[in-house]
């Protein structure tokens, strides 16, 4: 087998994603029917049928998510209030600066250790706030903590959620944190500040204030076995009351020239790279834009060496990438 597909292979199982296993499992299926051995692509392909069977029948790990039917949904026309995330779609796989990564860690630490923190009358940390710019890791650190304890992921369905109704937006949030609280799940709020705005900051003043309240007071109660994750870009405009609401804030900065070079590296892992290229250097050139905007380079980059029957992607195809996004940002 090629080292390259070996190398990809190994990384979709370091980063758990069976749907890449699979993709590198019929990529390797194929190779060997080209090379004439068929009897082992046949036994191959025979044993990747049987596993696709067999994958309805697999329990995922940790806590099971509740039946779809059993979750909140809003009065005015029965739209879920909740999107279940399925645990094989999370992605978990973060480059992050050593002090936000070790702040992830200890999260996920006490949460393992909930029962043995509790015999102290300690309580692990389950209200987590993670803010900062725009592609730096918010959802994606949601995910993570979700896959990292084992729990659901229960993203809050904002657009069922706020009604125009007087009071409805409150009683929907009720009902959101009351699911949270029968399932053990990881709660996610993504944009929280949709609903955590400071108190005053609009005409409608009445309604604001009820749902800042409201989700002040279930924060406060909220004694479920599982966490609550709220994330937002708009960090100075929550309400003050909300920040002591949270058991730990976590600041998800764009990436420094060190971060760079790493998600760059990583997200060239299955391909080769000319010797020449200086990561270093180039993470330089591109410092000041987000994560999210560093993975497209190194993407583009990738697609623009493979587009062109070249085995090593260069520093050309970087540049090009590079100057690209830079043009249309
Ligand atoms: N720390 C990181 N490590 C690796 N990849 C990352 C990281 N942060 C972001 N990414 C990549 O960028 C993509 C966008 O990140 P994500 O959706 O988490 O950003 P966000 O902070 O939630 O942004 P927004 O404020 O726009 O919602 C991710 O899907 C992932 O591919
Ligand atoms: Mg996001």
């Amino acid at each position: 087998m090629k080292a390259i597909l070996l190398k990809r292979l190994f990384s979709a199982v370091e980063q758990g994603s069976s749907l890449d296993v699979k993709a590198v499992c019929k990529r390797i299926v194929e190779d060997e029917k080209r090379l004439g051995h068929t009897k082992l692509a046949s036994d191959l392909e025979k044993s990747l049928n049987i596993a696709e069977k067999h994958k309805s029948l697999l329990k995922p790990h940790g806590p099971q998510t509740t039946p779809m039917g059993s979750l909140p949904s809003n009065k005015r026309d029965s739209a879920a209030l909740i999107q279940v995330v399925e645990r094989e779609t999370l992605r978990h796989h973060m480059v992050l600066p050593s002090e936000v990564e070790q702040r992830f860690i200890r999260i996920e630490k006490e949460y393992a250790a909930r029962s043995r923190l509790a015999t102290f009358g300690l309580h692990a940390r389950k209200r987590v706030l993670l803010y900062g710019p725009p592609g730096c890791g918010k959802s994606l650190g949601a995910e993570r903590l979700a896959w990292a304890t084992g729990l659901p992921l229960y993203k809050v369905r904002f657009d069922s959620l706020i009604s125009s109704f007087f009071g409805e937006t409150a009683l929907n949030l009720g009902k959101v944190f009351e699911a949270a609280e029968k399932q053990p799940c990881a709660l996610f709020l993504d944009e929280c500040d949709t609903i955590a705005r400071s108190r005053g900051d609009r005409n409608d003043v009445g309604e604001v204030s009820r749902v800042v309240n409201m989700l002040l007071q279930l924060l406060e109660d909220y004694r479920g076995d599982g966490l609550i994750i709220a994330a937002t870009n708009h960090y100075d405009s929550l309400d003050k009351a909300i920040y002591r609401r949270f058991d730990e804030t976590v600041e998800l900065p764009k990436p420094g020239i060190v971060e760079i070079a790493r998600l760059l590296k990583k997200t060239l892992s299955a391909l080769q790279v000319e010797k020449n290229v200086d990561f270093d250097i180039f993470s330089t050139s591109v410092d000041g834009l987000s994560f999210s905007e560093v993975e497209r380079i190194a993407q583009n980059a990738a697609k623009r060496s493979v587009m062109a029957n070249r085995k090593k992607v260069n520093l050309t195809d970087l540049e090009a990438a590079s100057n690209e996004l830079k043009r249309h940002f």
